[in-house]
């Protein structure tokens, strides 16, 4: 197995993470997020839908289902996984599809949880194919088969493991193999945060920080978060920074504005990457259709980062459409990016 990544953290119960951190697990982001299911805002009906399978799995005596969370990245799928730990109080082991490299990689995981934990697999789309098939009688009978030998003397043995949770989070659910899409009792899509969920977000974390901001302040830069809760805490603090060192440290309208601006955020929270794909489809290729490999290779820009990372806002936005030849920028996307109509 290889552990020689593994990092104990004392925060919100006993955590252990493979690979190297995200950018949103700064210790001061992950002291943002909220660690039980009260504290979390917006995705009502996915918070309720865990709310009721936690209560009615303790009150049975039993383990939570197992859970599935699609979603473009940044929306709370890893922050769930640790809420989960939490209000079923088992110990969180994090590893992700990529990291899982063999199968005694997660033999040696699964071999190691205790009875309630849960077992966070981040891009579980990206599983092998022979580490997946080990999962599947993991999942529903809390057992690995072992093989010994091959052909005619071929024998196995199946070693029992403690009944555990699997919380699986993919932005491409549909490379997912339906075998194991179907072991999920749970499967929730979380979308994109309304602006005043965002401006809710955006005040308790100001609080957290012992930050002032007004609520124009709050408004301007929930808008310009992408409707994700990672973008506007990461925004919160180089605001916090900008209005520190430019004003007398509170935030408001004309801080998140200044300070954005200068970080290529503009007033409909696109990045510069977001802007270029846009511009790419209006200038190359006349507003599209046009497929995705090509935009990738005009940017040269992976396409698995457009299509995780950048297309599901625009999408989410009407700025960009999907078509059966490809994809088109739409009338409202020509107007913000100053080509008038298209
Ligand atoms: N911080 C990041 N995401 C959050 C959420 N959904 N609710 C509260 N705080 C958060």
């Amino acid at each position: 197995m290889s552990t020689d990544g593994l990092k104990f953290s004392s925060l919100g119960g006993s955590i252990v993470e493979g690979d190297s951190l995200p950018m949103d697990s700064e210790p001061e982001i992950i002291s943002l997020r909220p660690k039980k299911l009260c504290q979390y805002i917006g995705q009502n009906k996915t918070i309720e839908t865990l709310k009721i399978g936690i209560d009615a799995a303790q009150q049975r005596n039993e383990i939570l289902d197992h859970v599935l969370l699609h979603g473009p990245p940044g929306l709370g799928k890893t922050t769930l996984a640790h809420i989960i730990s939490n209000e079923i109080g088992g110990k969180l082991v994090v590893t992700s599809g990529p990291a899982l490299e063999k199968g005694g990689d997660l033999i040696g995981m699964l071999t190691q949880l205790e009875t309630g934990d849960v077992l966070f697999i981040d891009e579980i789309h990206r599983l092998s194919r022979s580490v997946e098939e080990l999962l599947y009688p993991a999942m529903e009978d809390f057992c690995i088969d072992f093989v010994f030998d091959k052909g005619m003397h071929a024998r196995s043995h199946r070693f029992r493991l403690k009944q555990f949770v699997l919380v699986g989070a993919t932005t491409r659910v549909g490379l997912l193999s339906s075998p194991l899409r179907h072991r999920f009792g749970i499967f929730r899509s979380l979308d994109f945060y309304s602006n005043k969920d965002l401006e809710t977000i955006i005040n308790r974390s100001a609080a957290l920080l012992n930050q002032s901001i007004d609520g124009e302040g709050a408004a301007e830069l929930a808008m310009r978060s992408r409707g994700t809760p990672r973008i506007a805490n990461r925004l919160l603090k180089r605001v916090r920074d900008y209005a520190q060192v430019k004003s007398d440290g509170h935030i408001d309208k004309d801080a998140v504005v200044e300070a954005l601006d200068l970080e290529g955020i503009d007033n409909l929270g696109l990045t510069p990457l977001d802007r270029q794909y846009l511009d790419t489809i209006i200038t190359y290729y006349n507003g599209g259709p046009v497929g995705i490999e090509a935009v990738a290779a005009t940017l040269q820009e992976e396409t698995d980062t457009l299509v995780d990372v950048v297309e599901p806002f625009l999408l989410k936005t009407g700025l960009v459409v999907r078509t059966s030849s490809g994809r088109r920028a739409s009338e409202a996307a020509f107007v913000h990016m100053g080509f008038g109509k298209g």
